[in-house]
């Protein structure tokens, strides 16, 4: 898994992801950053309120990386030994507490300091203070996945944790820190496509879209023998019938092919059956497309609004929306800005409209 800090992302449709990153980055002509083409994004892709809302919201800027959670976000598939099939998000709740930055004072950080969030982990290792995040899953059963209230499978959504509470599964603990940065970090090849049987994919488009997406760049930035790297590298030997390519290290030997009548290597299938596969006919694929009927754009921010922040989030949830409107966004840019602010709760969008026009 490849996952980040938020249980939630911002469009649902792979196709759109270039678009969201390009509006996100720099501008093409003067290469600067651009709050004007962000909101208008935003804006006119209704399905990244509930992201947005979680940016401006208090954990749009941890802490560091010690007091943040972590999520797949989107849904994987689990089979268990019986080969019954479960669906599974991940969730990676901070052992150190959740803990962020208010604006300003990650304004004047990330003046005196840009290494800031990587520093305070390196350090926190090195003097032996080990983060640890308790690792729980929620899981849904296989066949509830096509009457369940929202589309599962839609990244832009949570499962409310009273349909699906948090099962404790283990720890991960961060307990050593890299000799060599180039090596053991650059080199680093996360990918989501790297599962191991058990584990498969579900039909949210975007993590299909992962699975080739990320092996792709791999094969660019690092060569197409990047798993051979040493930090790729897997912990047992891998049998595979690939051969070439630059950079290959490990020998191979015939026969080169499969399947072949040569007492070559071949998957065990038995012991570990191709189980975890969610549709041989296609019905999971149209599923995903479908709406469901609670499935609409504002109704998960409106409630993390209302019911789940208290007087002082919602406070700091204006004033950093506000402050980030106030910064170069264009009128008509704005009006929708508002508009979609409104959508998500009319309140919020008042005080962001008034904190706005206050200054
Ligand atoms: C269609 C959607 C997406 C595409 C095509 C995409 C593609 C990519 C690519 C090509 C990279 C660079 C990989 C590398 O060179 O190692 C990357 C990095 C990353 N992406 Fe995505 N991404 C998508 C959505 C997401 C989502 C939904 C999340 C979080 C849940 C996410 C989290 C990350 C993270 C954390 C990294 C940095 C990984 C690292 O440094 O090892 N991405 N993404």
């Amino acid at each position: 898994m490849v996952g980040n800090n938020t249980p939630v992302f911002f469009v649902r449709d792979p196709m759109k992801f270039q678009d969201f990153i390009h509006s996100q980055k720099r501008r093409a002509d003067s290469g600067l950053r651009d709050h004007d083409m962000q909101w208008d994004f935003w804006t006119l892709s209704p399905e990244s309120a509930h992201q947005v809302t979680i940016l401006m919201s208090d954990r749009g800027i941890p802490k560091n990386y010690r007091h943040m959670n972590g999520y797949t976000s989107h849904t994987y598939m689990w089979v268990n030994a019986k080969g019954k099939r479960f669906w599974v998000k991940y969730h990676f709740k901070t052992d150190q507490g959740i803990e962020f930055l208010t604006q300003q004072e990650a304004d004047r950080i990330a003046g005196e300091d840009a290494d800031y969030h990587r520093r305070d982990l390196f350090e926190a290792i090195k003097r032996g203070d080990y983060p640890s995040w308790t690792f729980k899953v929620q899981i849904m059963p296989f066949e509830e996945a096509e009457t369940y209230r929202f589309n599962p499978f839609d990244l832009t959504k949570v499962w409310p944790h009273g349909d699906y509470p948090l099962h404790e599964v283990g720890r991960l603990t961060l307990s050593r820190n890299p000799s060599d940065f180039h090596t053991e970090i650059e080199q680093a090849a996360f990918e989501p496509n790297n599962l191991v049987p058990g584990i498969g994919s579900s039909p949210d488009k975007m993590l299909l879209a992962r699975l080739v997406s990320y092996a792709d760049a791999h094969r660019a930035r690092l060569g197409v023998n990047y798993k051979q790297i040493s930090v790729n590298r897997p912990k047992c030997s891998v049998h595979s019938y690939s051969k070439g390519g630059a950079m290959r290290i490990e020998k191979v030997s015939d026969p080169v092919y499969k399947p072949n009548s040569k007492g070559g290597p071949k998957a065990d299938t038995e012991r570990y059956p191709e189980q975890a596969v969610w549709s041989a006919d296609g019905e999971f694929i149209r599923a995903a497309y479908t709406r469901r009927k609670d499935d609409d754009d504002f109704g998960q921010p409106g409630t993390l609004v209302r019911e789940v922040m208290d007087d002082d989030q919602r406070d700091r949830l204006v004033s950093n929306a506000a402050g980030h409107l106030k910064n170069g966004v264009t009128e008509s840019v704005l009006e929708r800005a508002l508009e979609y602010w409104r959508n998500i709760d009319k309140d919020i969008s008042d005080r962001i409209a008034k904190s706005i026009q206050g200054n």
